[in-house]
């Protein structure tokens, strides 16, 4: 197990736009289960690669009971509306009111290098689409209609 040192706003990083992964080699995947024991050991439910230093389109997910891996994830349809509360290990301490897509389908690799197309709604569309936003270099304090910073 290893874990990562997860970059902080406002390093430069995490504005870039993430580059697609072309081999899914021995590398990409040391990259994402590092990635996974980053994610479980600081209590997120999202890492999106440029937030450990990695500008590649790689992100992992778990909405609490389920560990998903995308490599190259695109959303390919979206559809309906809803307003939630969202916070960001990149973004310590701070929380927003954002406006999300509620039903999104996303495509992209598995692991082990398969097309997969993945239906979600309400709070695993939120998480996927915040990830999605990562490898765009978008923070969701970009989007939020309402912050509020927390003290820690
Ligand atoms: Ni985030």
């Amino acid at each position: 197990m290893a874990v990562y040192k997860i970059l902080v706003d406002p390093d430069p990083v995490l504005r870039q736009k993430a580059v697609p992964v072309k081999n899914i080699n021995a590398g990409i995947l040391r990259v994402l289960e590092n990635m996974r024991d980053t994610m479980y050991a600081a209590d997120g439910v999202g890492l999106a690669g440029p937030q450990i230093g990695i500008s590649k389109r790689i992100i992992v997910v778990d909405p609490g009971d389920n560990l998903i891996e995308i490599i190259n994830p695109e959303i390919i349809q979206s559809e309906g509306e809803q307003t939630g509360s969202e916070g960001c290990l990149s973004l310590p301490g701070k929380v927003g009111w954002l406006k999300r897509a509620q039903k999104i389908v996303v495509k992209g690799l598995n692991p082990q290098g398969e097309n997969i197309e993945l239906e979600a709604s309400d709070s695993l569309a939120k998480i996927l689409q915040h990830e999605i936003d990562h490898l765009n270099g978008i923070l969701f304090a970009d989007k939020a209609i309402k912050m509020r910073t927390e003290s820690i």
